[in-house]
């Protein structure tokens, strides 16, 4: 792996509720993305993901909390960053993010083109002039008409502000951007053209990414590593070709069933039967086992460790188990239908 830009190292992350019951929606994440690594992160509805995100640049809502753990950028410990230390060293400029949903992402009260030159004004050296055109570059990937830089968002359509919220998110070249379900809102052509954008930004500068989704076809097709997570808990990380093609958590063994298939693009991952718990409590426990084939009582007794399962690098599962199910899970295992098979297929 390249030099660590983002490390997760042991994150609990809550947030308060008004009865006494507490969400604990984050239980002992860690991972790691690389400098110029694409991560996807995929997990189920509700399993933590955009907690995750919004975790990194101080975007939790209001009752949320990083209760425990270290979240580093670049190396440096930012877990308990101000709001003001947030904006001032570290949003749009090191890190931006496309938010699940765009819609209280731009000032309402500004045309875009001013918040452009607000930005570039705040962050760089650009002029005025400058930083306009560099909008209406911008404008252009995204795919709206150069001449709409000037109005204000309500003028815009959802789908148009999701796409002004990846413009303003490149605008200062971040080193991560971290995009939540970025094109889940717009239509296959405008997901394939912005995800295509995404991906050739690599070549441009030294770029990482945090990409949420829960269709794992785009995480297949765009991402390098991936980590999966089930209730809450980190499930399995490693390399895209190493979680597909050998996947060691029972929950990916069996969501490999549902691996990308080409021909159904949008299939999604709720395939597994049962739900993850309500994480009232820190589980001590796994809480895949209610759902998991090969649950014993092992799995009830503690919250899983991470185990490393050869193969490549940082290759790892979260199950008591990880060394025994290949073959434990041997006939769910196919040898036919892994990663190279089916890029193949999709470039016939
Ligand atoms: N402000 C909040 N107060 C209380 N609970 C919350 C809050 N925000 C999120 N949660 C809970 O935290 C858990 C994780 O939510 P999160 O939004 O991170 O999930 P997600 O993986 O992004 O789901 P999705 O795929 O639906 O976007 C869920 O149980 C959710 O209900
Ligand atoms: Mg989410």
């Amino acid at each position: 792996m390249t030099e660590p830009i983002l490390e997760f190292e042991d994150v609990n992350i809550k947030y308060r509720t008004r009865g006494d019951s507490d969400v604990h929606a984050v239980n002992n994440a860690s991972f790691t993305i690389g400098e110029h690594e694409y991560f996807g992160l995929v997990g189920e509805s509700g399993c933590g993901k955009s907690t995750i995100a919004d975790s990194v640049v101080g975007g939790l809502d209001d009752n949320g909390e990083v209760v425990s753990g270290k979240i580093k950028f670049k190396g440096k410990e930012i877990q308990d960053f101000s709001e003001k230390q947030f904006n001032k060293e570290i949003r749009w400029k090191e890190i931006s993010v496309i938010p699940q949903s765009s819609m209280n992402s731009l000032d309402p009260v500004m045309k875009l083109s001013d918040q452009a030159i607000e930005m570039a004004k705040y962050h760089t050296d650009l002029s005025k002039r400058e930083a306009v055109d560099r909008l209406r570059e911008l404008f252009d990937v995204v795919g709206i008409p150069e001449s709409r830089i000037h109005n204000y968002p309500h003028q815009f359509s959802g789908g148009m502000q999701q796409r002004t919220i990846i413009a303003f998110s490149l605008f200062l070249q971040p080193s991560l951007i971290i995009a939540d379900e970025p094109t889940t809102a717009l239509d296959v052509i405008m997901q394939d053209q912005i995800l295509d954008y995404i991906n050739a930004l690599k070549d441009d500068w030294d770029v990482s990414m945090l990409m949420i989704t829960h269709d794992i076809s785009i995480v297949f097709e765009n991402c390098d590593t991936m980590a999966v997570m089930h209730g809450g808990q980190m499930a399995e990380s490693g390399s895209v070709v190493d979680v597909f093609d050998r996947p060691r958590h029972p929950y990916s063994i069996l969501l490999q069933n549902a691996f990308p298939d080409i021909r159904y693009p949008d299939r999604e991952l709720a395939v597994i039967e049962g739900h993850p718990p309500q994480l009232t409590e820190v589980p001590d426990y796994c809480t895949f086992a209610d759902r998991c084939p090969w649950a014993t009582a092992e799995c009830y007794d503690g919250a899983p460790e991470p185990v490393d399962v050869g193969g490549g690098d940082d290759h790892r599962a979260w199950c008591v188990h990880a060394d025994e199910m290949e073959t434990l899970a041997a006939e769910h295992l196919s040898t036919s239908r892994n990663a190279t098979n089916i890029l193949e297929e999709a470039h016939e």
